[in-house]
């Protein structure tokens, strides 16, 4: 394993303040977004969308690294120049998503397991020969009655450790992605228990699979109400309740800490990255920055809708959000920005 080059990257997709932009939405996830704007879902619009996220002016002033699926990183320009070529010779680091997606997990029902282990050293192979440097591995973890299980977040815990592991050999950094889901009636304390629970079957799994910590990044979600709590706390407390909890689960060796919004408001998510990086400037051992896909993406689609002249104005919503997210990240972030 060439750990240098590895902790070489993932010092890189954290560095200089800027933050990662996720746009891996499955084939299905991006259908689905599509549709509830009336974009058609064809592979052409895909691409045409992908495209112009990819080739937004001066993008790499904020964003470090670009998250791929498999049917983008193999995807061209209408001019034919590869999709990873445009991103490299922009300065920025292409990584790919390799988990296979959620399927139920075995009789627990409403749980959920990723897959994509078979198979997975080859295509880690095939994906460092087509450019990537970095993967990412998302295990879903939704709070319910009576869920999740002890045996589902062990598993989707062992999972995270044996991708993690795989993509070092292979020479690339793994973003470890276990997300605690916003969805239901929780409340701050619930996600704060659960997410605490998580991490510590992680971090003992990574530790058992000899994962090299400096690594890796890691991507979780903030410490939050469930969406339909009645209480809501502020950004101030969430900051407070996200950062206390990472300080006493997340090792100091991890370079980057990178969060997933997970369904909150672009402007939120800004906001409460922001409050950590203002309340906690100095103390933190490791960056905390940005890997939103949603909370960064959604302005830029809205303004797309499928038509090929709203591009450009498409390109200022991505590259707006990214230049609030980096202030963020900097603890500069002011919701005036929002006004520009
Ligand atoms: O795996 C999920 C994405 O990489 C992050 O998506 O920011 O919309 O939660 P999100």
């Amino acid at each position: 394993m060439d750990i240098l080059k590895i902790t070489d990257t993932a010092k890189a997709m954290v560095a200089d303040n800027k933050g990662l932009l996720a746009m891996d939405e499955s084939t299905a996830s991006c259908n689905k977004r599509f549709a509830a704007l009336g974009i058609p879902q064809t592979e052409k619009a895909r691409r045409d969308y992908r495209e112009l996220l990819i080739t937004t002016p001066r993008l790499s002033q904020f964003i470090s690294g670009v998250i791929l699926c498999d049917e983008t990183i193999r995807q061209t320009k209408k001019d034919g120049t590869p999709f990873i070529k445009v991103i490299t010779d922009a300065g920025i680091i292409p990584g790919i998503k390799v988990d296979a997606g959620e399927v139920d997990f075995k009789s627990h029902p409403g749980e959920k397991i990723a897959e994509g282990l078979d198979g997975l050293a080859e295509r880690l192979e095939e994906y460092v020969k087509l450019g990537a440097r970095f993967a990412k591995w998302r295990g879903e973890i939704i709070i319910g009655k009576g869920i999740p299980s002890k045996d589902c977040i062990e598993a989707n815990a062992k999972a995270l450790a044996n991708y993690a592991i795989l993509c070092q050999e292979a020479g690339l950094v793994p973003i470890v992605e276990p997300e605690v889901m916003m969805e239901g009636d929780h409340t701050i304390d619930r996600c704060l228990e659960l997410t605490t629970e998580v991490l510590h079957a992680v971090f003992n799994q990574l530790n058992l699979h000899h994962v090299a910590l400096e690594g890796i990044i890691l991507k979780p979600n903030m410490i939050l109400p469930g969406l339909d709590c009645t209480i809501q706390e502020s950004i101030e407390e969430v900051a407070d309740a996200t950062v206390n909890f990472l300080l006493q689960s997340v090792p100091a060796n991890v370079p980057g800490i990178a969060f997933l919004s997970g369904g909150q408001s672009y402007q939120l998510a800004s906001a409460r990255l922001n409050a950590m990086n203002t309340r906690f400037k100095g103390k933190l051992p490791w960056a905390l920055t940005f890997s939103f896909s949603r909370a960064i993406q959604q302005p830029a689609l809205e303004t797309w809708q499928g038509n090929r002249y709203n591009v450009e104005e498409a390109q200022a919503e991505l590259f707006h959000r990214a230049k609030c997210n980096y202030a963020a990240r900097r603890g500069e972030y002011d919701a005036t920005m929002e006004r520009s």
